[in-house]
Protein backbone atom coordinates (compact mmCIF):
# COMPACT_ATOMS: atom_id res chain seq x y z
CA UNK A 1 0.00 0.00 0.00
CA UNK A 2 3.24 2.22 0.61
CA UNK A 3 2.17 3.26 4.00
CA UNK A 4 4.88 2.47 5.95
CA UNK A 5 3.37 2.35 9.31
CA UNK A 6 0.24 0.40 8.49
CA UNK A 7 3.08 -2.42 7.67
CA UNK A 8 3.15 -5.11 10.35
CA UNK A 9 5.41 -4.58 12.99
CA UNK A 10 8.38 -7.37 13.12
CA UNK A 11 6.94 -8.78 9.23
CA UNK A 12 9.45 -6.82 6.42
CA UNK A 13 12.05 -5.15 8.94
CA UNK A 14 13.84 -7.98 9.80
CA UNK A 15 14.37 -9.40 6.07
CA UNK A 16 18.12 -9.86 6.15
CA UNK A 17 18.58 -10.65 10.07
CA UNK A 18 19.28 -13.61 10.87
CA UNK A 19 17.76 -15.49 13.77
CA UNK A 20 20.92 -15.69 15.90
CA UNK A 21 21.70 -12.10 15.59
CA UNK A 22 18.12 -10.64 15.75
CA UNK A 23 16.75 -8.64 18.88
CA UNK A 24 13.69 -9.78 20.20
CA UNK A 25 10.88 -8.20 18.30
CA UNK A 26 8.76 -6.25 20.78
CA UNK A 27 5.46 -7.00 20.28
CA UNK A 28 5.53 -8.86 16.85
CA UNK A 29 2.39 -9.14 14.92
CA UNK A 30 1.99 -10.88 12.29
CA UNK A 31 -0.76 -9.36 9.16
CA UNK A 32 -2.90 -12.21 9.87
CA UNK A 33 -3.09 -10.85 13.54
CA UNK A 34 -4.58 -7.29 12.94
CA UNK A 35 -8.35 -7.71 13.08
CA UNK A 36 -9.69 -6.86 9.47
CA UNK A 37 -11.32 -3.28 8.81
CA UNK A 38 -15.23 -4.52 8.00
CA UNK A 39 -16.04 -2.96 5.00
CA UNK A 40 -19.80 -2.31 3.39
CA UNK A 41 -19.84 -1.18 -0.37
CA UNK A 42 -22.67 1.00 -1.63
CA UNK A 43 -21.98 1.21 -5.40
CA UNK A 44 -24.10 2.11 -8.53
CA UNK A 45 -22.24 0.71 -11.52
CA UNK A 46 -19.05 0.03 -13.03
CA UNK A 47 -17.44 -0.97 -9.29
CA UNK A 48 -13.62 -0.54 -10.31
CA UNK A 49 -13.22 1.41 -6.97
CA UNK A 50 -14.62 -1.77 -5.21
CA UNK A 51 -12.33 -3.97 -7.48
CA UNK A 52 -9.25 -1.88 -6.22
CA UNK A 53 -9.84 -2.19 -2.86
CA UNK A 54 -10.78 -6.52 -3.48
CA UNK A 55 -7.68 -6.48 -5.05
CA UNK A 56 -5.80 -4.88 -2.06
CA UNK A 57 -7.42 -7.25 0.24
CA UNK A 58 -5.92 -10.19 -2.14
CA UNK A 59 -2.78 -8.12 -1.98
CA UNK A 60 -2.91 -8.69 2.11
CA UNK A 61 -4.55 -5.46 2.91
CA UNK A 62 -6.51 -6.48 6.37
CA UNK A 63 -10.52 -6.02 4.97
CA UNK A 64 -13.46 -8.35 5.40
CA UNK A 65 -15.99 -7.16 3.08
CA UNK A 66 -19.23 -7.78 4.53
CA UNK A 67 -21.89 -6.30 2.05
CA UNK A 68 -22.03 -4.88 -1.19
CA UNK A 69 -25.34 -3.03 -1.79
CA UNK A 70 -27.06 -1.38 -4.48
CA UNK A 71 -29.59 0.88 -5.64
CA UNK A 72 -29.38 -1.16 -9.77
CA UNK A 73 -30.11 -4.79 -9.63
CA UNK A 74 -27.92 -4.35 -13.32
CA UNK A 75 -24.68 -2.73 -11.66
CA UNK A 76 -21.57 -4.40 -12.19
CA UNK A 77 -20.45 -3.79 -8.83
CA UNK A 78 -22.83 -6.58 -7.94
CA UNK A 79 -21.20 -9.51 -10.23
CA UNK A 80 -17.65 -8.19 -8.74
CA UNK A 81 -19.04 -8.72 -5.63
CA UNK A 82 -20.64 -12.07 -6.34
CA UNK A 83 -17.75 -13.11 -8.09
CA UNK A 84 -15.88 -12.77 -5.22
CA UNK A 85 -18.15 -14.64 -2.88
CA UNK A 86 -19.58 -11.53 -1.11
CA UNK A 87 -22.83 -11.05 0.44
CA UNK A 88 -25.07 -8.90 -2.34
CA UNK A 89 -27.94 -6.54 -1.76
CA UNK A 90 -30.13 -4.49 -4.26
CA UNK A 91 -33.07 -2.59 -3.46
CA UNK A 92 -34.98 -0.46 -5.79
CA UNK A 93 -35.65 3.09 -4.76
CA UNK A 94 -38.60 3.22 -7.06
CA UNK A 95 -40.26 0.43 -4.53
CA UNK A 96 -40.19 2.86 -1.86
CA UNK A 97 -42.65 6.30 -0.91
CA UNK A 98 -39.75 8.42 -0.53
CA UNK A 99 -35.95 9.34 -0.01
CA UNK A 100 -36.04 8.78 3.47
CA UNK A 101 -37.96 5.42 3.65
CA UNK A 102 -35.44 4.19 1.08
CA UNK A 103 -32.28 5.31 3.22
CA UNK A 104 -33.97 4.15 6.06
CA UNK A 105 -34.04 0.53 5.02
CA UNK A 106 -30.97 0.17 3.35
CA UNK A 107 -28.85 1.60 6.16
CA UNK A 108 -30.98 -0.71 8.40
CA UNK A 109 -30.38 -3.60 6.56
CA UNK A 110 -26.17 -2.73 6.48
CA UNK A 111 -26.24 -2.11 10.02
CA UNK A 112 -27.18 -5.44 10.18
CA UNK A 113 -23.51 -6.61 8.31
CA UNK A 114 -22.00 -4.74 11.45
CA UNK A 115 -19.61 -3.01 9.14
CA UNK A 116 -16.74 -0.79 10.46
CA UNK A 117 -16.63 1.44 7.77
CA UNK A 118 -19.16 2.32 4.69
CA UNK A 119 -17.64 3.34 1.67
CA UNK A 120 -19.92 5.08 -0.82
CA UNK A 121 -18.12 4.24 -4.13
CA UNK A 122 -19.96 5.72 -7.23
CA UNK A 123 -23.12 5.27 -5.47
CA UNK A 124 -25.10 7.88 -6.87
CA UNK A 125 -27.28 9.15 -4.19
CA UNK A 126 -27.64 11.78 -1.94
CA UNK A 127 -28.31 10.51 1.52
CA UNK A 128 -30.49 11.26 3.63
CA UNK A 129 -29.74 12.96 6.82
CA UNK A 130 -31.23 11.19 9.36
CA UNK A 131 -30.22 7.46 7.92
CA UNK A 132 -26.78 9.26 7.78
CA UNK A 133 -26.35 10.43 11.50
CA UNK A 134 -25.48 6.95 12.91
CA UNK A 135 -22.46 6.79 10.99
CA UNK A 136 -21.06 9.90 11.47
CA UNK A 137 -17.00 9.02 11.23
CA UNK A 138 -17.77 5.77 9.67
CA UNK A 139 -18.69 6.44 6.11
CA UNK A 140 -16.68 7.89 3.03
CA UNK A 141 -17.27 8.38 -0.05
CA UNK A 142 -15.01 8.98 -3.35
CA UNK A 143 -15.69 12.00 -5.47
CA UNK A 144 -13.81 12.86 -9.13
CA UNK A 145 -12.62 16.30 -8.15
CA UNK A 146 -10.58 18.53 -5.69
CA UNK A 147 -12.97 19.33 -2.90
CA UNK A 148 -14.39 21.90 -2.37
CA UNK A 149 -14.83 22.31 -5.92
CA UNK A 150 -16.97 20.53 -8.18
CA UNK A 151 -19.31 19.02 -5.85
CA UNK A 152 -22.34 16.89 -7.74
CA UNK A 153 -21.88 15.79 -11.22
CA UNK A 154 -19.76 16.32 -14.33
CA UNK A 155 -17.15 17.05 -12.65
CA UNK A 156 -14.43 16.88 -15.17
CA UNK A 157 -16.46 18.55 -17.51
CA UNK A 158 -16.25 21.13 -15.09
CA UNK A 159 -13.12 21.47 -14.30
CA UNK A 160 -12.25 21.44 -18.17
CA UNK A 161 -14.46 24.47 -19.26
CA UNK A 162 -13.07 26.41 -16.07
CA UNK A 163 -9.60 25.99 -17.60
CA UNK A 164 -8.07 23.86 -14.66
CA UNK A 165 -3.97 23.40 -14.79
CA UNK A 166 -5.15 20.48 -12.51
CA UNK A 167 -7.88 18.21 -11.71
CA UNK A 168 -8.22 15.69 -9.03
CA UNK A 169 -10.50 12.87 -6.67
CA UNK A 170 -11.02 13.40 -2.96
CA UNK A 171 -12.06 10.61 -0.57
CA UNK A 172 -13.88 12.86 2.70
CA UNK A 173 -16.50 11.55 5.35
CA UNK A 174 -19.86 11.61 4.34
CA UNK A 175 -22.38 14.36 5.57
CA UNK A 176 -25.85 15.44 4.85
CA UNK A 177 -24.22 17.99 2.68
CA UNK A 178 -23.81 16.51 -1.17
CA UNK A 179 -19.84 16.04 -1.57
CA UNK A 180 -19.55 18.25 1.76
CA UNK A 181 -17.84 16.47 4.61
CA UNK A 182 -14.86 16.45 6.00
CA UNK A 183 -11.85 16.20 3.06
CA UNK A 184 -9.21 12.90 4.16
CA UNK A 185 -7.13 13.15 1.35
CA UNK A 186 -6.90 14.69 -2.32
CA UNK A 187 -4.97 12.81 -5.98
CA UNK A 188 -4.29 15.62 -8.53
CA UNK A 189 -3.43 15.26 -12.19
CA UNK A 190 -2.10 17.55 -14.73
CA UNK A 191 -4.77 18.23 -16.78
CA UNK A 192 -3.54 17.96 -20.68
CA UNK A 193 -4.19 19.83 -24.09
CA UNK A 194 -6.57 18.07 -25.95
CA UNK A 195 -7.99 16.49 -23.12
CA UNK A 196 -11.81 15.75 -23.13
CA UNK A 197 -14.04 14.85 -20.14
CA UNK A 198 -13.45 11.18 -21.21
CA UNK A 199 -10.11 11.09 -21.14
CA UNK A 200 -10.12 13.11 -18.06
CA UNK A 201 -11.87 10.94 -16.18
CA UNK A 202 -10.21 7.49 -17.88
CA UNK A 203 -6.52 8.94 -16.36
CA UNK A 204 -8.12 10.13 -12.77
CA UNK A 205 -9.35 6.71 -12.47
CA UNK A 206 -6.38 5.06 -12.04
CA UNK A 207 -5.47 7.52 -8.99
CA UNK A 208 -9.20 6.97 -7.32
CA UNK A 209 -8.26 3.45 -7.17
CA UNK A 210 -5.01 4.06 -5.64
CA UNK A 211 -6.19 7.02 -3.12
CA UNK A 212 -9.33 5.41 -2.33
CA UNK A 213 -7.10 1.96 -1.41
CA UNK A 214 -4.90 4.09 1.05
CA UNK A 215 -7.11 5.77 2.84
CA UNK A 216 -8.82 2.44 3.25
CA UNK A 217 -5.45 1.28 4.34
CA UNK A 218 -4.81 4.06 6.57
CA UNK A 219 -8.56 3.81 8.61
CA UNK A 220 -8.00 0.09 8.71
CA UNK A 221 -4.47 0.95 10.39
CA UNK A 222 -6.47 2.78 13.25
CA UNK A 223 -4.68 6.20 12.02
CA UNK A 224 -7.41 8.43 10.91
CA UNK A 225 -10.36 9.48 12.54
CA UNK A 226 -13.33 11.92 12.57
CA UNK A 227 -13.48 14.16 16.08
CA UNK A 228 -15.05 17.59 16.39
CA UNK A 229 -15.96 17.34 12.72
CA UNK A 230 -12.06 17.78 11.76
CA UNK A 231 -10.16 14.92 10.10
CA UNK A 232 -7.13 13.49 12.75
CA UNK A 233 -4.08 11.48 11.45
CA UNK A 234 -2.20 10.11 14.53
CA UNK A 235 -4.29 12.10 16.72
CA UNK A 236 -3.47 15.20 15.01
CA UNK A 237 -5.80 17.31 13.35
CA UNK A 238 -5.13 18.16 9.32
CA UNK A 239 -4.53 21.46 8.48
CA UNK A 240 -4.91 19.88 4.87
CA UNK A 241 -6.10 16.70 3.07
CA UNK A 242 -3.09 14.41 2.44
CA UNK A 243 -1.75 14.15 -1.02
CA UNK A 244 -1.12 11.07 -2.83
CA UNK A 245 2.65 10.91 -4.01
CA UNK A 246 3.56 9.54 -7.21
CA UNK A 247 4.58 6.74 -5.32
CA UNK A 248 0.80 5.94 -4.34
CA UNK A 249 1.40 7.03 -0.53
CA UNK A 250 -0.25 9.68 0.81
CA UNK A 251 2.23 12.18 2.22
CA UNK A 252 1.95 13.49 5.09
CA UNK A 253 0.99 10.22 6.55
C1 LIG B 1 -15.81 7.28 -9.74
O1 LIG B 1 -15.32 8.24 -10.63
C2 LIG B 1 -16.09 7.90 -8.41
O2 LIG B 1 -15.20 8.92 -8.07
C3 LIG B 1 -17.45 8.50 -8.61
O3 LIG B 1 -18.13 7.56 -9.41
C4 LIG B 1 -17.19 6.82 -10.17
C5 LIG B 1 -17.43 5.38 -9.84
O4 LIG B 1 -16.65 4.51 -10.62
N1 LIG B 1 -18.09 8.77 -7.35
P1 LIG B 1 -16.63 2.96 -10.31
O5 LIG B 1 -18.07 2.48 -10.26
O6 LIG B 1 -15.94 2.77 -8.98
O7 LIG B 1 -15.87 2.32 -11.43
Amino acid sequence: MGIGKNKPEGHADGAGVTPADAAPLPNPKPQSQIPALRLAVLASGRGSNLQALLDARRDGLPLEFVLVASDKADAPALRRAEAAGIATLALDPAAYPDRAAFDADLFARVAAHAPDLVVLAGFMRVIDAAALAPWAGRIINIHPSLLPKYRGLRTHERALAAGDAVHGASVHYVSAKLDGGPVIAQAEIPVQAGDTPAMLAERLLVQEHRLLTATVALIAAGRIALVDDGVRLDGARLAAPLRLDADGRLAGA
